[in-house]
C-alpha cells in the first residue's frame, strides 16, 4: 500500500511537501536555541515547510529562522503572511510589508505568502491582484490565505483565476478539538477547488498532548482561558482514546492526534514545536496510519467539537 502520507503536490508548480509543517510563532531570539534545534531536526527528519509570519513578535519569528537558516546554510520551503491591519489602507502596505519579510528571512522569494486574514478595508479582488503581480515580478512562488471562510476563500480563489494563478492554501484551527472547518463549509470549498487546507494550533495549542490533566500541571497563563483548557475534564475521554490508539502503533497522543488531520486529503498540519525533541515527535506522526476504524472513533468521540 502506497501511504497517504508520504507527500502533498502543493503549490503553483506542484511542488512535492512532506504533508506537516512546523509552527514558529513562539520562536523569536530569546529562544533561539530552542528554535534552532526545532528547525534543524524538522529538516533532518524531511519537514520542510516552516510557517511564520510578519505579526509574530513584531518580525522576531522571521528574523530568527532567517539567522538559523543563513548560520546553518540549510533551506525550507518558508510560509509567512501578510498581517493586513487596519490602518493599512493602500496595496502598497502590502508590498512593503514583502519587502520587509523577504529581507528578516534572508530570502529573494517567499514560497508561500498568506493573508492573515481576512478582516481590512482592502477588498480581497484587490489585495489579490496585488499578490498576483508580486508572483509575477518574481518574490512570492504561491499564494495562500488563512482564516477565510468557504465565501472569502471562493472570492480569493476566483481573483487570482483570473490571473491564471491557482490560490495554494487557506490556514485555519482544525483539530480534533476544533472540528469547525469540517461544519462551516471551509474544508469542502477547499477540497473542491484543489487548495490544500494547512490546520493550525493542530495540538489544541498542546491540550491533545496528554501531558495537562485536571488538577496536574498547568499550561502557560495566556493558554488557560481557552475552551480546551477551561474545560478539560471533558477533553479526558478524548486523550484515553489518543492514548488506546497510541499504544497499539506505538505512538504518543499528539501523533495520533496529528496523523488523524494529515491522513486526510487536502490537509496539513502545522504543529508548533519548541526544541529538537518536539520536533521529532511531531515529524514521527505522520510515518504510520492510524486504521479506517481507529479514525472513525476518534470521529465519534470529538463530534461535540464540530460546532
Ligand atoms: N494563521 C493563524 O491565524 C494562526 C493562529 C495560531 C497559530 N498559527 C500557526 O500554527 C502553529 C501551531 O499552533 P500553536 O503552536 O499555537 O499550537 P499547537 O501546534 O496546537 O501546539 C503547540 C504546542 O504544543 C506543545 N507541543 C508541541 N509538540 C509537542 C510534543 N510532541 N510533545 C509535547 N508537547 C508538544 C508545545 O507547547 P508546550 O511545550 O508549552 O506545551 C507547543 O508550543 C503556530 O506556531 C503558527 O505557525 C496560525
Amino acid at each position: 500500500m502506497i501511504s497517504m502520507l508520504s507527500s502533498i503536490k502543493f503549490g503553483p508548480d506542484a511542488f512535492e511537501l512532506r504533508p506537516l509543517g512546523v509552527g514558529t510563532n513562539s520562536w523569536r531570539a530569546k529562544t533561539h536555541a530552542g528554535a534552532r534545534e526545532a528547525l534543524l531536526a524538522s529538516l533532518d527528519a524531511g519537514i520542510t515547510l516552516i510557517d511564520t509570519a510578519e505579526a509574530y513578535h513584531s518580525g522576531d519569528s522571521e528574523r530568527t529562522i532567517g539567522r538559523i537558516l543563513r548560520d546553518s546554510g540549510r533551506t525550507a520551503f518558508v510560509a509567512t503572511k501578510f498581517a493586513p491591519m487596519p490602518l493599512r489602507l493602500s496595496l502598497d502596505s502590502l508590498s512593503r510589508a514583502l519587502s520587509a519579510s523577504l529581507e528578516r528571512l534572508g530570502v529573494e522569494r517567499i514560497d508561500l505568502y498568506q493573508v492573515h486574514w481576512p478582516f481590512t478595508l482592502l477588498k480581497i479582488e484587490r489585495l489579490m491582484d496585488r499578490l498576483a503581480d508580486e508572483v509575477e515580478r518574481g518574490r512570492v512562488r504561491g499564494v495562500g490565505v488563512s482564516n477565510y471562510n468557504a465565501g472569502q476563500t471562493r472570492r480569493a480563489h476566483a481573483a487570482l483565476a483570473e490571473r491564471g494563478i491557482p490560490l495554494v492554501s487557506n490556514q485555519v484551527n482544525y483539530s480534533l478539538l476544533h472540528r469547525s472547518p469540517e461544519a462551516n463549509g471551509t474544508l469542502d470549498t477547499c477540497r473542491e477547488l484543489g487548495i490544500t487546507l494547512i490546520a493550525y494550533t493542530p495540538l489544541a495549542s498542546g491540550a491533545l498532548t496528554g501531558k495537562y490533566r485536571p488538577g496536574g500541571r498547568k499550561p502557560q497563563a495566556t493558554r488557560r482561558v481557552m475552551s480546551a483548557y477551561r474545560k478539560l475534564e471533558n477533553v479526558m475521554p478524548v486523550i484515553e482514546d489518543l492514548e488506546r490508539i497510541g499504544r497499539s502503533h506505538d505512538r504518543s497522543p499528539a501523533q495520533v492526534a496529528l496523523n488523524w488531520l494529515a491522513r486526510q486529503e487536502n490537509v496539513l498540519p502545522i504543529p508548533g514545536a519548541k526544541n529538537a525533541q518536539q520536533a521529532q515527535d511531531n515529524a514521527r506522526s505522520i510515518d504510520f496510519e492510524i486504521s479506517e476504524q481507529e479514525a472513525e472513533q476518534l470521529d465519534i468521540a470529538t463530534r461535540p467539537w464540530l460546532t
